[in-house]
């Protein structure tokens, strides 16, 4: 098949690229990235990378030839938390005019579009774990940080009104917490990275909060397995799953588990919420996802325990600040 994969080469898209690519299929990328994550896959004849934002119209209308293309997987977006809360305008944007221009022009060619949703449409649900159909209780308009699960939840409807009105087949996938190889830089976006840094330089580790909300991290060669099986398997198309590990993990706790997998000696220290985001900020205290759902249909389940997956994670980061010395 003749895959588009949007924000390829960023660190979902990128090892998407690799599964597809593995298994036969032409893949396009669309990513504004400077393609450092997918620079072992340059040189692929079957793989074509455009440099280009999703919300240049041009490159739906002319530079791409979609008469070609028999599905996307559309995962570019802003999803840093810090940028979510400090730039909405940039983040609206792009999760949400960008995933319009990708959903219009599959609209036009028919294309089966899968949709990288998130674990933050339930927002501040206290009944966990979520299923697919729970309700979404999400905070005031003027507390930026759910505009990105708005942004979501807005693509989640586009896609299912598109293939009421259009039958245009899609695919969404919510995905809580995946970490592991090729994450955002050491110091930046999600937590994993942001502590990795910090134990790495021997520096206090700075939990944002008491530590004790929780969260659920899904390693990531799993979670591409279920995002490659669940696009392609014409069993899942049209349908909205979960993709996480179901153990419940407080921040806290992955601190002490990254410290234990790394040997490292930091200090764990709390900064409030406040220092970081500002007086409009809420958090979410708890994230835990039902995956009964992947299971029964594509028999999908999470693999990697949690200390073997960041063991892998910190080699990697490892290797990788010693390359860079
Ligand atoms: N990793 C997770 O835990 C997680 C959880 C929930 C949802 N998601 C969703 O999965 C998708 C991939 O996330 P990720 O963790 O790989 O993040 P990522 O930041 O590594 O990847 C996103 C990619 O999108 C690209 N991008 C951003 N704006 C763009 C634009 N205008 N045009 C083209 N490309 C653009 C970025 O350059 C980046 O390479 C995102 O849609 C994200 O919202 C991820």
């Amino acid at each position: 098949m003749n895959i588009i994969v949007t924000g390829g080469a960023g660190f979902l898209g990128s090892h998407i690229c690799e599964k597809l690519l593995d298994r036969g299929h032409h893949v396009t990328v669309v990513d504004m990235a400077d393609g450092s994550k997918i620079e072992h896959l340059l040189e692929n004849p079957q793989f074509v990378f455009h440099q280009d934002s999703i919300l240049n119209n041009d490159l739906w209308t002319r530079d791409i030839n979609l008469e070609n293309i028999d599905m996307i997987f559309h995962f570019a977006a802003i999803a840093d938390p810090k940028r979510y809360v400090f730039d909405p305008l940039t983040t609206l944007e792009i999760d949400l005019q960008g995933s319009l221009n990708v959903f219009k022009a599959a609209a036009r060619h028919k294309i089966k579009v899968t949709f990288a949703s998130t674990s933050e449409i339930y927002g501040k649900n206290p009944n966990v774990p979520w299923k697919e159909d729970d309700d979404r209780l999400l905070g005031s308009t003027q507390i930026n940080r759910w505009c990105y699960s708005t942004a979501k939840a807005a693509g989640e409807h586009y896609l299912q009104a598109y293939n009421q009105k259009e039958g245009v087949p899609f695919v969404i996938y919510r995905f809580f917490n995946v970490y592991g190889p090729r994450l955002d830089d050491l110091g930046s976006g999600r937590v994993i990275p942001i502590f990795l840094e910090q134990f790495l330089k021997g520096d206090p580790i700075t939990i944002h909060g008491d530590g004790e909300q929780t969260r659920s991290y899904a390693y990531v060669d799993d979670v591409v397995d279920g995002v490659v099986e669940c696009g392609l398997n014409p069993k899942a198309e049209n349908q909205i799953f979960n993709i996480g590990n179901s153990r419940e993990t407080s921040v806290k706790e992955l601190a002490q588990l990254l410290k234990e997998a790394g040997g490292f000696d930091s200090e764990i220290t709390f900064v409030p919420h406040k220092e970081v985001f500002g007086d409009k900020y809420e958090d979410i205290p708890r994230r835990v996802p039902d995956v009964s759902k992947i299971k029964q249909v594509v028999g999908w389940e999470d693999k990697t325990p949690l200390e073997e997956g960041l063991k892998k994670t910190i080699e990697y980061y490892q290797q990788r600040s010693l390359v860079k010395g």
